[in-house]
């Protein structure tokens, strides 16, 4: 686990718009699982940006988003199809075919619907690249605590701290979804590289747990740990409960000096070589 920390919010977000540009550029027709949340919403107007300025296109990209809302009426302002929509599609070149949703069609039984997410994933090759935030209560997706940390796509009820937490997003004319179709925390294991991203004071907790606490379902993020390629990215308040703060600091000035001697683009970065599974 590499823990990037830096100095602001906006600092996570161009950081992270660095390891995303470095991905398509490396792998024009890379996978890219996403995320939603408050999190990662500068992120994607900072790749909106760039797209903006020519420096990077998602014309051969294919996304699959973490998770989306279950028993929303469709275009609904809360589902997550919509708030991709908003702050990252519909400003860039992606095709519309080449975006995947975990959803669930009006007739649907939600429960095929992850079998059939986790072949689409498979089928395009598995992700190359996954963007994570982190809940509160140590989530990601919507893999609450508890979850089997070999879990797959399927359809999780919320935890009461998460719809505690999101129902601040609602107006007084919405009814909180309580239930949600997620990948797996197994299939988040499978992306071939992980971004984990938080700010802020109130992440604190959580990301000292998936850092530094015991690997356990009871905080679904500190699976990460077990992870070849993670890259945890955090401004100082979210950073402000890691023991080993200075420790990481310090590794990263190192990494940092081998990379300014030896090369530090794309295609000189381990983080972008062939991992065991490119090679099938
Ligand atoms: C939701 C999403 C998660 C996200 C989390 C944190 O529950 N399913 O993917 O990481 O919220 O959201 P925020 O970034 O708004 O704190």
């Amino acid at each position: 686990m590499e823990v990037m920390i830096v100095s602001s919010s906006d600092e996570v977000a161009q950081v992270a718009a660095d390891i995303l540009r470095d991905m398509l550029l490396h792998k024009p027709a890379c996978v890219l699982g996403l995320a939603t949340g408050s999190t990662p919403i500068a992120l994607y107007g900072e790749l909106v940006h760039r797209y903006q300025q020519g420096e990077i296109s998602l014309r051969e990209v294919q996304t699959f988003n973490l998770d989306e809302y279950l028993g929303l009426q469709p275009k609904s302002r809360l589902s997550y199809r919509r708030f991709m929509s908003e702050h990252l599609f519909a400003h860039t070149d992606i095709e519309a075919d080449n975006i995947h949703f975990p959803e669930c069609a009006a007739e649907q039984d939600p429960r095929t619907v992850g079998p059939g997410y986790e072949w689409a994933i498979s089928n395009a090759g598995g992700i190359d690249l996954q963007v994570l935030g982190i809940g509160a209560n140590g989530h990601i997706g919507f893999n609450e605590p508890s979850s089997s940390l070999g879990s797959r796509t399927r359809v999780k009820a919320l935890a009461p701290r998460t719809l505690q937490d999101n129902s601040k997003l609602l107006r007084d004319d919405e009814t909180q979804p309580e239930m949600a179709i997620t990948m797996g925390i197994g299939t988040i294991m499978d992306a071939r590289r992980i971004l984990l991203l938080a700010t802020g004071e109130h992440k604190a907790a959580a990301v000292a747990g998936a850092v530094e606490g015991a690997i356990s379902a009871m905080h679904p993020a500190s699976v990460l740990q077990a992870h070849q390629r993670v890259r945890v990215i955090v401004d100082e308040a979210a950073a402000s409960q890691l023991q080993l703060r200075e420790y990481y600091q310090w590794v990263r000035r190192k990494n940092d000096s081998i990379a300014s001697q030896h090369g530090g683009s794309a295609d000189d970065d381990p983080w972008f070589h062939k991992t065991v599974e490119d090679l099938d």
